[in-house]
């Protein structure tokens, strides 16, 4: 079977980590179609449009969508593509890799995060010169699809259940709503879960990040602590993503278009090597997608490793070292 993988490198060094990426999933010998389109600053300027219709139309037909980064219309780019694949959940790990200096070496945590509503809902208004407000949505059945998504998470992960992080002592009928959505289809499946105040979360892991393993968010408190844990394993750098739909997936770096080392050819690939990795868990190469894993895990600890890394080796050396690992 053809799987139809759409391909958005972007801007700045999604240019350059993208094909890195394609190159990964080329060496595998699995049978991918892999269609590119443009989408950010650059067709922008061209055509007047940040994200083409004809590329918005390949990520909602594509089986999975591999993107790069977006520079000043990354929000015009990224909110339709996770539309476009019906995206409820945006899957974060952060994990700290052997040999990489980080602030919680021991860090190992995947956040789900609620993808569609909560305060990214877009309604917001300015009432008058003094007063702006903001609607905060949260349904019942975007947060009881977000907790089928956990329970199938955890059961097929091996995981001991989830934590839902919230504040429903102060946002009593969103957050009160969210939290005991999930908790009821956690207990219709016989998952384990425990709760935190998502400002308390924030101190916790900092201390203790070994407490915590499946973290399950509204969408602002997702957004915010998973860059948080980030900062625990050593950056954004190393960080990938994956926003999953019903039917369909968007994986992407978490960094952005790096204008600082754009062009130099000595973008790390890492993130997006292992955002190709979970589209292939996604698309069911279980196998494939660990030994893509175990590849960049080995490349990260003994190099040879871009600048970021303290290294001196090109975006191109480390794409050739973890396919010569492969
Ligand atoms: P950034 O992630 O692009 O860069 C932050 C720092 O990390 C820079 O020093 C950069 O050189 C470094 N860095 C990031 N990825 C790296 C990699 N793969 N290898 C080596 N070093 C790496 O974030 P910043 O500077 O805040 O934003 C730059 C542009 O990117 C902005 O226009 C922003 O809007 C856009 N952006 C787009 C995102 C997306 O498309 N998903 C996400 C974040 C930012
Ligand atoms: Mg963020």
């Amino acid at each position: 079977m053809t799987h139809e993988i759409a391909v958005i490198p972007g801007d700045g060094i999604g240019q350059e980590v993208t094909p890195a990426a394609v190159d990964v999933l080329e060496s595998l010998e699995i049978d991918f179609e892999f269609t590119e389109a443009d989408a950010g600053d650059a067709v922008k300027e061209e055509t007047g449009e940040a994200l083409p219709q004809e590329t918005y139309d390949l990520a909602a037909s594509a089986d999975a969508t591999l993107f790069g980064a977006a520079g000043e219309t990354a929000a015009d780019v990224i909110l339709p593509l996770r539309t476009a694949v019906d995206s409820f959940v945006n899957i974060r790990p952060a994990k700290a890799y052997p040999g990489i200096d980080a602030v919680r070496p021991e860090t190992d945590l995947v956040f789900l995060r609620e993808n569609t509503e909560g305060v990214y809902s877009g309604i917001e208004d300015r009432l008058t010169q003094d007063v702006s407000t903001l609607t905060r949505v949260v349904t019942e059945s975007a947060s009881e699809r977000l907790a089928e998504f956990a329970c199938d998470y955890v059961e097929d992960g091996d995981h001991d259940g989830f934590t839902i992080a919230h504040k429903a002592n102060v946002m009593r009928e969103t957050d009160g709503l969210f939290r005991d959505t999930v908790n009821s289809v956690a207990d219709e499946n016989g998952v384990e879960t425990d709760e935190v105040l998502m400002d308390a979360f924030a101190t916790r892991v900092c201390l203790d990040p070994e407490q915590f393993d499946v973290v399950v968010c509204p969408n602002l408190a997702g957004d915010v602590l998973s860059d948080l844990a980030a900062g625990l394993v050593g950056g954004l750098g190393l960080l990938p993503s994956a926003n999953v739909g019903p039917e369909r997936g968007l994986f992407e770096p978490v960094h952005g278009t790096a204008p600082d080392i754009a062009g130099e050819g000595v973008a790390n690939p890492a993130a997006t090597i292992v955002s190709a990795a979970m589209l292939l868990e996604y698309l069911g190469y279980d196998e494939e997608s660990d030994r893509v894993h175990e590849a960049v895990e080995d490349t990260l600890e003994n190099g040879p490793r871009t600048p970021d890394l303290g290294g001196n080796a090109s975006t191109e050396d480390v794409t050739d070292a973890i396919i010569e690992r492969l």
